[in-house]
Parts: C-alpha cells; structure tokens; sequence
C-alpha cells in the first residue's frame, strides 16, 4: 500500500497549474450516454473516479478511448446493457450518476444502492423522488435499485435540499422527457451549470442551471460535442490553503475566481494577501495566521470539501475558530487525525471548536477521506518530524499525484 511522507517545509512558493474538476466531469461523462455521435471531452483529470466511470460506461457498451493527455472520446451510439457491475458501483458512489441518462435513453437502469460511505449516510432519497415525477417506476430488491419507465414525462419537482447529485440525475433524465420539467430548489454548484452547458451542447434545452429553478425542455434526441471541463475549484482551494500555512506565495493558474469567493474571503479574513485577476489567483501567506469561523453551505456557501483543509489551517492559527458543517452529517473524521497531530480541537454535534497551537507534530495518520487527506498533507507541511499518511488512494480519487504539484512548489513530499 502506498503512503505519503510529508517532512516540515519551508513557505512554498511558485506558480501551480489546476486541472478540470473531478466534480464536473464524473456527471459530464455519466451523461455521455445521451448522445448518439461522437464526444470529446477536454481537461478532464487523471484520477481514479474518472477511471472508474469510464470503466462503467464501457461496461454499458459505450466506446471509450483515451486520446491526448487529458482528452477522452466517447461514442455511446450503441449502449446495449442498463446495470451497472457492483464492483464498479461499489468503489464510487457518482456511479449513480448513470442512472438518469439511462432511464431517459433506454428506459431502464439497474444497479447495486450505493452503500454509506465515510463522510455520511447519503441517501439517494432525492434522486429518486425526481425519477418517480417523471414517471418512473422504482423497484428496491435484494440490494438493487431498478427504475424503469415506458415514456419520460416533464413535471415539477421541489429538491427538499439543494443535493448536487440528484439535480444532476434529474436534469439528465428530464432532457428526453416529453415536454416540461422544472427543478426547484436545485443546487448551484458552478458543475451544475458545467453538466448543463454541456447537455446544451448536444443538443438540449435546459436553461437556468445556476440558479435555484432549472427549467429543461425535452427533446427527441442528443448528438455529440466537443467541451472542456471547468477548472477544480477545491484542487485550486487546497493550493490557496497550502500558501497559507506554509506562509508562502503561490500563483495559482487556470481557475474562476468567482467559484472561489467563499475561499478568498476566509483567507483574507485570517490574514493572507490574495489577489484575484480572472483566470488566476495569488496566495501570500501572512506572518501570524488568525482564527475565523466556517460554515459550510450549498453553493455560493462556503464548500462543505474546502472544510476539512481549512480546519488543518486553523489549527495553527493564533486564538479559537469554530467550524460549523451543515452539508454532511459525519464529515469530521480527520479530527481524530488531526488531534493525533498535536491539535486542539473539540466536537459538539455539527460543530468543532479549534484553538489554535503553535506547533503540530508529525504522527503516522490515515486519510479518512479524499478531502480529509488533503488536510493531513496541509498540516503535515507545517509539523515537526515527517508525517506518514495512509489510505492515501482517498487522495488519489481526486487529486493527481498529489506531491508532484508540492514538490514543484517546494514542499518535501514523497510517495513510498
Ligand atoms: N442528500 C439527501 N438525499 C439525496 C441526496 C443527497 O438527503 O437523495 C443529502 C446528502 O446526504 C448530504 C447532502 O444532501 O447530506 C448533500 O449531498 P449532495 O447530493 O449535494 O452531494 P453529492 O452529489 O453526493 C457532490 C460531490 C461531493 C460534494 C457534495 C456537496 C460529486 C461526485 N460529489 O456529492 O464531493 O461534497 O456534492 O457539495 O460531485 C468530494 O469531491 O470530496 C466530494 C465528496
């Protein structure tokens, strides 16, 4: 098994490139099944979530070839199966994000439920609640989810929370229904907007992705297109967070700033300089680092997967931060870690209670989760001694060799 070993570093500094979000474009290859021609997919990342979607659609019978570094073209024009392999469903939850192209193009779709994971329960109770709207039937068995319909039919449909997830599922299901389909309540998140300038691309009619009311009206059929997927906003957090601790000076490439706000101003708020032009953002740590609070929100709230890296941050910042996470109801399990560090931090319900210390010290720790090992290598940066990090195939589900961007900034990282 692999780790990562992370020794006390000096500011790092340099410039790091960020690469497409790996939240864009699972949902933008799960909906490569709509079409019938050719897709070319631009920037999509190098992690082990896009292998495992490509493996899924490959399995369904779509035509997946990987082309230049991150290009993939898909041709999904003869898609001859409707269950997805439990093996494949069972290592990534975004597998359900075919169930809706599925339903909407062949009218069937069966997979294995996607199982609890570590950062919540997170039910699929919404998802569903869409494809029933539209006129679906839904059979649970044996572990198995079945949705079946004979004809897709547009309705309105209320999100009783703003779930990434189920607007994508319904938004691809809802394009090839008859007539109208309209999502309240709907999430923001700018891959909401990404997946829906996508659809469009082949040949949709969704409009008012990125706002709280998505209105998509049917059509017959779907084509090809050629698009790129929008940078990671949270790889380009992460980055903003290590010139931070580190109290270094990173320019960091190729984002949207204003997917960054929340993360802009709470580094502003605990001390960092940050300039912003429209594609980069320049990070410079401050001497003293000082505490704030979080709260983590849908979108344009600040992002439940900035939360565990900002904790790390707080950690070492000068007087008491609270965290609050409102998304998730257990997405605090690089705590244990972090404590395990040399931090102080306490737990009540939803909310963590850090006061900062002046030191960490380096202690053999396990990423819990993707984002909760992006945390570990944050504070691994600033502790004394050399971190080991285990279950770090967390880490490689949503961040490219992770140390190669560090090593290039400065930071004295290594996989062994
Ligand atoms: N929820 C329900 N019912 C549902 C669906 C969701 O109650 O049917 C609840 C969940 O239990 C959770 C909340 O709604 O408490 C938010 O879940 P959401 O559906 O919005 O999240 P998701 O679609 O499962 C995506 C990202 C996550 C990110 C969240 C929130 C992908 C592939 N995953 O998950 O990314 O944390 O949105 O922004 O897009 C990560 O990248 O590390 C990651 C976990």
């Amino acid at each position: 098994m692999d780790k990562i070993m992370v020794e006390k570093s000096p500011p790092l500094k340099g410039k790091v490139r960020i690469n497409g979000a790996k939240n864009s474009a699972l949902p933008i290859l799960a909906a490569s099944l709509l079409g019938t021609e050719d897709i070319i997919l631009e920037d999509v990342p190098k992690l082990k979530d896009v292998e495992i979607i490509c493996e899924v659609l490959a399995s369904l019978g779509a035509k997946v070839e990987f082309l230049d570094e991150g290009v993939i073209k898909i041709n999904s024009a003869d898609i001859n199966k409707y269950q997805t392999p439990y093996d494949l469903m069972s290592k990534m939850r975004a597998s359900f994000l075919v169930m809706g192209p599925l339903l909407t193009r062949i009218g069937k779709t069966k997979t294995s439920l996607p199982g609890g994971c570590a950062i919540g329960t997170r039910p699929i109770d919404l998802h569903l609640k869409g494809f029933r709207a539209l006129g679906a039937t839904i059979d649970v068995d044996h572990g198995n989810i079945g949705a079946y319909a004979e004809k897709l039919v547009g309705d309105r449909i209320y999100l009783d929370f703003p779930s990434v997830g189920a607007t994508e599922n319904i938004m691809m299901a809802a394009v090839m229904a008859e007539g109208e389909t309209i999502i309240d309540n709907a999430a923001m998140e700018p891959e909401i907007v990404d997946l829906a300038n996508f659809l469009n691309k082949l040949g949709a009619d969704v409009k008012g992705a990125g706002t709280s009311s998505i209105k998509i009206k049917g059509v017959k059929k779907l084509g090809g297109a050629t698009h790129s997927i929008i940078p990671d906003r949270i790889e380009a957090g992460t980055f903003m967070v290590a010139a931070a601790i580190t109290k270094g000076d990173i320019l960091i490439e190729n984002v949207i700033t204003s997917h960054i706000k929340p993360v802009i101003a709470k580094l502003r708020e605990i001390g960092c300089e940050v300039y912003e032009n429209e594609d980069k953002v320049r990070v410079i740590g401050p001497k003293k680092l000082k505490a704030t609070d979080i709260k983590t929100l849908p979108y344009p709230g600040f992002p439940t997967d900035m939360q565990s890296q900002f904790m790390a941050l707080m950690c070492v910042s000068e007087g008491t931060s609270v965290v609050i996470e409102t998304v998730f109801e257990n997405r605090f399990m690089h705590v244990d870690e972090l404590k395990r560090m040399g931090a102080d931090i306490k737990i009540d319900g939803r909310s963590a209670i850090i006061q900062g210390v002046d030191s960490l010290m380096a202690a053999p720790v396990k990423a819990t989760d993707l984002r909760a090992g992006a945390a570990l290598v944050l504070a691994g940066l600033v502790s004394d001694g050399i971190t080991e990090i285990r279950d770090i195939y967390h880490i490689d589900r949503g961040y490219d060799r992770i140390e190669d961007k560090f090593i290039k900034l400065g930071a004295k990282i290594y996989r062994v």
